[in-house]
């Protein structure tokens, strides 16, 4: 049988089928409602938060353009897939199907390049999300979509409706009951000021599918900290908070890399006088085991949904292929018979898992 693990990694192969299915899904086909009972993890929070940052730290490698001001400016979906130890680290655009980048600099501009495809090179959003596969020994099962960050004024070259824009694109995410909320918000601000907590507490008034990520506990002023919302005081949540200090600006200028910078997030809660006796439930890598163990179980309660969710895409698929009827399109008939395949595979293993 199996691991969990590999169960994260099967959802995140269907997902990605689903994707590329897209265009013969339609709205109401299976394949739609396949995508939205499978779980994933969306960041929330106000502009410059940190949660590009937040993310990066949980892959454990630079990929994602973060700055000040409005950086992400279309959604991410963004699959992690865990490969076997010693294997060559790669990743995967679906708009670029043949091409394998090994440089996650490469990474990083494609992503802002095609960002500017579809939006221009201003400060304009666009809802169509980028889609990227990361496949590296180093990663935990995850799919992860970073989002813009909310917003309460248009800047030069925006448009007034863009606050509206991006709530409105952040809720077709987070709004779905199975997302998993990453809710970011930063520690140098009061909390009961922040964005992130106020949607998710909208879309997910028991909390139980919101994780509380708290950033920036470097940048407090000194002799304040910020225990009172780490321990649950000052907005209870059903999953515990997580702080995080992610690289600074001047981190990222000077090229500090990902090791040093989980190094240096270790130490400064294990040395902390305020932290210490958190210290082995904070920081990205605590996080990134966390919500890798809870979406498990998550999947794990959903499988047999799941099987008949891609019972039903079989059913579909077979019935579309019929009606094409011969001769069929040789591209579309292929992509339709390989993905009839892989639910079958899929369908099969599912079962295994049940035994
Ligand atoms: P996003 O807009 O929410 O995606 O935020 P980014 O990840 O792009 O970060 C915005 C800025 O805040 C960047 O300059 C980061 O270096 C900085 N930043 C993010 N998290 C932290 C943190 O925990 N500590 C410090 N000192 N800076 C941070
Ligand atoms: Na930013
Ligand atoms: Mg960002």
């Amino acid at each position: 049988m199996a691991t969990m693990g590999s169960l994260i990694g099967l959802v995140n192969r269907i997902q990605k089928a689903c994707t590329v299915l897209g265009d013969y899904g339609g709205g109401d086909s299976a394949f739609s409602s396949l995508w939205e009972a499978l779980p994933s993890v969306a960041v929330v929070g106000g502009q410059s938060s940190g949660k590009s940052s937040v993310l990066e730290s949980i892959v454990g490698r630079d990929f994602l353009p973060r700055g000040s001001g409005i950086v992400t400016r279309r959604p991410l979906v963004l699959q992690l897939c865990k490969i076997e130890e010693g294997a060559p680290e790669f990743a995967e655009f679906l708009h670029l199907p043949t091409k394998r980048f090994t440089e996650f600099s490469a990474v990083c501009k494609e992503i802002q390049d095609e960002t500017d495809r579809i939006t221009g090179k201003s400060k304009q959003i666009s809802p169509i999300p980028i889609h990227l596969s990361i496949y590296s020994p180093n990663v935990v099962n995850l799919t992860l979509i970073d989002l813009p960050g909310l917003t309460k004024v248009a800047v030069e070259g925006q448009p007034e409706s863009i606050m509206e824009e991006i709530e409105m694109m952040v809720r077709s995410y987070v709004g779905k009951p199975n997302c998993i909320i990453l809710a970011i918000s930063p520690a140098n601000q009061d909390i009961a000021t922040s964005d992130a907590i106020k949607l998710a507490r909208e879309v997910d008034p028991t909390g139980e599918r919101t994780f509380g990520v708290l950033t920036k506990l470097d940048l407090m002023d000194k002799g304040t900290n910020a225990l009172h919302v780490l321990e649950g005081r000052s907005y209870r949540l059903q999953h515990p908070w997580v702080g995080i200090v992610n690289r600074s600006q001047a981190d990222i200028n000077r090229k500090v890399d990902m090791i040093v910078a989980r190094q240096k997030e270790r130490e400064y809660f294990a040395t902390s006088p305020d932290y210490g006796h958190l210290a082995s439930k904070m920081g990205s890598e605590y996080l990134a085991k966390l919500l890798s163990k809870h979406l498990e179980s998550v999947i794990k309660a959903r499988i047999p949904s799941i099987i008949s969710l891609i019972n039903k895409s079989i059913d579909e698929l077979e019935s579309e292929l019929n009606h094409l009827g011969s001769p069929i399109a040789v591209d579309s008939g292929a992509q339709l018979y390989t993905i009839l395949e892989v639910c079958r595979a899929f369908d099969k293993i599912f079962k295994e898992h049940l035994e």
